[in-house]
Order: C-alpha cells, then structure tokens, then sequence
C-alpha cells in the first residue's frame, strides 16, 4: 500500500532532474503519472518506461511551458487521459539573464524566463482548480534564492521564483476552505543538467551551503512526495527548504 494509491499526479519538465526524480518518487507510492516535456521527447518516453515499471499508469505530454494556453491545456489533457487530477506539481522551469547592469540584457529571454517559470504556473493552477478534489494537492519547485540571493548573476530567475512564491500563499489562502493545500519546496543547489555539480558554477554556489555539497534530485523529490501525501493535510502556504544549509 502506497500513500498515494489511487492517486493521479502530473509533474511539468518531468523528462530529467528533479521533475523525473519526483514523478519516480510519487509512483513509489501508488500514483499514476503523468510528466510535461518541451523538447525531450525521447527522454520522457525513458520515463514513462520507468513509471510503468513500478506498476502505475504513465504518460508524457509535450506542452512548452513558454505559452500559458499550452500549460493550462497540458492539465486538461492529462484529466481526460487519466480520468481525474489529484496532484500538481509545477517543476519546469529555466534560469538565465545574465549580470545585471554588466551583461546586455537579452529581454526576449527574460520574458520567457517569467512566462515559465511563473506565468504559466498561473495558468496551470487556473486550469487545475476546477479539476483537483477536495483534498488536493499544489506544490511548486521554487529556489532558495527566492529567499536569500546568495550570489550575483541571479537577478531575473530570482524574481520569477519569488513571484512564484507569493502566487503560492496567496493561493493557500484562497483554497484552504477546500481543503486544496499549496505549498512550495526550495531547492539548493541539485546535480541536474540544469546545474551540474561538476559544472563552472560549481565553485561559486559550494561555499554558500552549509553541508558544502550538493544535493540529489531524489532527496527534492521526498519533500514533494510529503507535500502531496495524506500526511500533509494541514501544511499549506509554507516554503520547504531542502538546501543543504544554504539558509542557514
Ligand atoms: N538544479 C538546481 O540546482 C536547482 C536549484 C534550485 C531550484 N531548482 C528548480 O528545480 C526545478 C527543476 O530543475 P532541474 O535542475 O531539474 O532542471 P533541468 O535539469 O534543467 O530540467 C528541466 C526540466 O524542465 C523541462 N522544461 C524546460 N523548459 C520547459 C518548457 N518551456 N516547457 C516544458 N518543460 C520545460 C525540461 O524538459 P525539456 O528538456 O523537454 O525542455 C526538463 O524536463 C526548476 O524549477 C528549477 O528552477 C533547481
């Protein structure tokens, strides 16, 4: 018996990093998956392999999360695929946008950056609203720099992450009466190939955490597995940190 037997979840940029960690990690606990790819179709397909292995149903959808329409689309897609909707988890995002005030500013790319990472996340909610029961479950990938800055170079990602953040209590708020929590887990910094931690940045990012590693997709992927549980009910509006000390 899983926690999550039953249960019907869609991880967004679930084809790699800390989305497919996730969708692994909730099918761990019964759920059926369905995970949101842009352009790695052959990658998500691996994924849906892996889902299936563990004995629930699976699917992937490509939907760029650049184009809210796409995104809001992508939730209903997945309810008519799977019969229902239970769990979002809003994980697909990118970084970039250089120095500010040094680097000339690439203002299609910033635009982009906040259509992602917080525009479509909206429109995803939006979407999902209707669909979640009674009981159901938000929790959105966010960013330890979101809180704590940390470093130079992160101005724009930042303020998409806090915007995702504020979007996130004010939506506990307003969904609370149903029993629908929404919650956001900050990452440190995760070995994925959006931040290897092998990569140039390595150097930078190590001294700012305290246990001075970094971390594994799987052990984001717990927290989202906790915030989507039974066990949770009464967390909603709150920031989990799983940074390795980076706020501490
Ligand atoms: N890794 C870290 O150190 C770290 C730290 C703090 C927060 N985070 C957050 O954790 C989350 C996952 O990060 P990650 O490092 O695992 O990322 P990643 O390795 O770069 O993977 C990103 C995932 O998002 C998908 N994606 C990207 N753009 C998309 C778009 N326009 N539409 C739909 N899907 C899209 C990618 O699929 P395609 O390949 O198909 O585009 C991929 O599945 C993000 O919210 C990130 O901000 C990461």
């Amino acid at each position: 018996m899983g926690k999550l037997d039953g249960k019907v979840a869609i991880v967004t940029g679930g084809s790699r990093g800390i989305g497919a960690a996730s969708a692994l990690a909730l099918a761990d606990e019964g759920a059926d998956v369905a995970i949101s790819y842009s352009s790695s179709a052959e990658r998500a397909e691996a994924v849906v392999a892996d889902l299936e292995a563990k004995g629930v149903r699976a699917a992937a959808f490509q939907a760029d999360q650049a184009d809210a329409a796409q995104a809001a689309g992508l939730i209903r897609r997945v309810a008519e695929r799977f019969g229902k909707l239970d769990i979002l988890v809003n994980n697909a995002a990118v970084g970039g946008g250089g120095l500010l005030g040094v680097e000339p500013a690439d203002q299609a790319a910033i635009d982009r950056q906040l259509a992602v990472n917080y525009t479509s996340v909206v429109a995803a909610v939006q979407a999902a609203v209707p669909l979640l029961p009674d009981g159901g479950r938000i929790v959105s990938i966010s960013s330890g720099v979101a809180t704590r800055a940390g470093f130079q170079g992160m101005a724009y990602y930042t303020g998409t992450k806090a915007a995702l953040e504020g979007f996130s209590r004010g939506a506990a708020r307003d969904l609370a009466h149903r029993g629908i929590t929404v919650n956001v887990v900050q990452p440190g910094f995760v070995d994925t190939e959006g931040n290897p931690a092998d990569g140039p940045a390595a150097s930078v990012f190590l001294p700012t955490a305290a246990m001075g590693r970094y971390g594994r997709p799987e052990e984001i992927a717990a927290g989202v597995v906790f915030l989507a549980s039974p066990q949770a009910s009464y967390v909603t509006g709150a920031v989990l940190r799983i940074d390795g000390g980076y706020a501490a």
